[in-house]
């Protein structure tokens, strides 16, 4: 017997045009019925424009769930599979999922487990979901407090990738979502870390934001294809992620959560500055880079009391192998990714001293 290989998907769509996109593809599709699946906001900002302007969409039955990482629960998907059974969903029945990263995560797990699999499109309406959920296959809920705890890899059958909704998102939802742009630049090169440092997105050119972001999920696309289920090569996507998680958790345990994007543009200060002292990282590029967050996402404050808490929660990430040892992401340079470098505690010590003094912290 031969060895399934699972072969990602490789299906996305970047523009402006999105009713046009979502009307060609439901043609080609021929599904026997459509839903379409929106939370509180999407439904109030981003639905009306679709059912004005997309066939599809106007006869679609419409599923909601409420807005917020908390309800992407066990509660939110069996409402999701009620619905789709209430409106008559069979085998050959299409899901559109219409939001953000809560949404898309959601719906394509219901859609993927619903009678085995149904078809899904995802429509991400946030710059977060747009560089990252809506591309790569992974779906899920949170569950028994952890997040992503429940879920599976399955590929949309289109993601339809575009600017237009974002005049919604404020200038924090912007950078948050920006944050993993940058991400993406800098485990690809040093042109496109360039690029992207040189990028004021809280202006919001819908045009020039596109043909970015075109670019950015250029760069996942190249690390999902490479590696589906994030078994190897794909950890390099988890640059910034080791320490910005740990940042999350520590704001969440202060009852002031941060925001992803935000802990994870932190997280990377912390990462480079670890990359610098393992791998020899280029301090002018560590500079720039610390500039720019210091500019536009400010600093989050840690002080040494939190070193403990926020060491333990590093070593409570699911890549860490090896007694001891936290296993990160790091760069050699901009475009040179290492995966899975030991660190100790004394380092990542070093480590959060430095991202202290850079970022003018006390
Ligand atoms: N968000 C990183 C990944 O999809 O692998």
């Amino acid at each position: 017997m031969s060895a399934k290989k699972n072969i990602p998907q490789v299906n996305l769509v970047f523009t402006n045009h999105v009713a046009l996109e979502l009307d060609r593809a439901v043609e080609l599709i021929a599904p026997s019925s459509v839903h379409v699946l929106v939370d509180v906001n999407t439904e109030a900002f981003v639905l009306p424009l679709l059912q004005a302007q997309s066939k599809a969409v106007a006869s679609a039955s419409v599923i909601r769930v409420k807005a917020g990482e908390m309800f992407k629960n066990l509660d939110s998907l069996t409402s999701i599979w009620r619905q789709l059974g209430d409106g008559e969903a069979n085998r050959n029945s299409l899901l559109i999922n219409l939001g953000g990263g809560v949404v898309t995560d959601m719906g394509s797990f219901a859609a993927a487990t619903f009678k085995r699999g149904i078809r899904f499109i995802n429509v991400p309406t946030t710059l977060l979901c747009a560089v990252d959920a809506c591309v790569g296959g992974k779906t899920g809920i949170n569950f028994n407090g952890l997040k992503n705890e429940i879920g599976m890899f399955r590929d949309a059958d289109l993601a339809i990738i575009s600017t237009l909704y974002f005049n919604t998102l404020t200038s924090q939802e912007l950078l948050s979502g920006y944050a993993e742009m940058i991400k993406h630049a800098l485990v690809s090169s040093m042109e496109q870390t360039s690029r992207i440092l040189s990028y004021d997105v809280t202006s919001y050119n819908p045009d020039s934001l596109l043909a970015l972001l075109e670019e950015s999920v250029g760069v996942k696309q190249k690390y999902v294809v490479a590696d589906h289920e994030d078994r190897g090569a794909r950890r390099a996507l988890n640059f910034g992620h080791t320490i910005g998680h740990a940042f999350e958790s520590l704001a969440l345990e202060r009852k002031s959560p941060l925001a992803h994007g935000y802990a994870v543009a932190f997280g990377m200060v912390g990462a480079l500055v670890l990359s610098r002292m393992k791998l020899g990282f280029p301090s002018e590029i560590l500079q720039t880079y610390v500039d720019y967050v210091r500019h536009h996402y400010g600093a989050f404050e840690i002080s040494c009391d939190d070193y403990k808490k926020l060491i333990g929660y590093m070593h409570h990430d699911k890549k860490n192998d090896r007694p001891g040892l936290v296993n990160f992401a790091l760069l050699k340079s901009p475009g040179e990714v290492e995966i899975n470098v030991p660190v100790t505690d004394d380092d990542i010590t070093a480590a959060l001293d430095i991202y202290r003094d850079m970022l003018g912290l006390p």
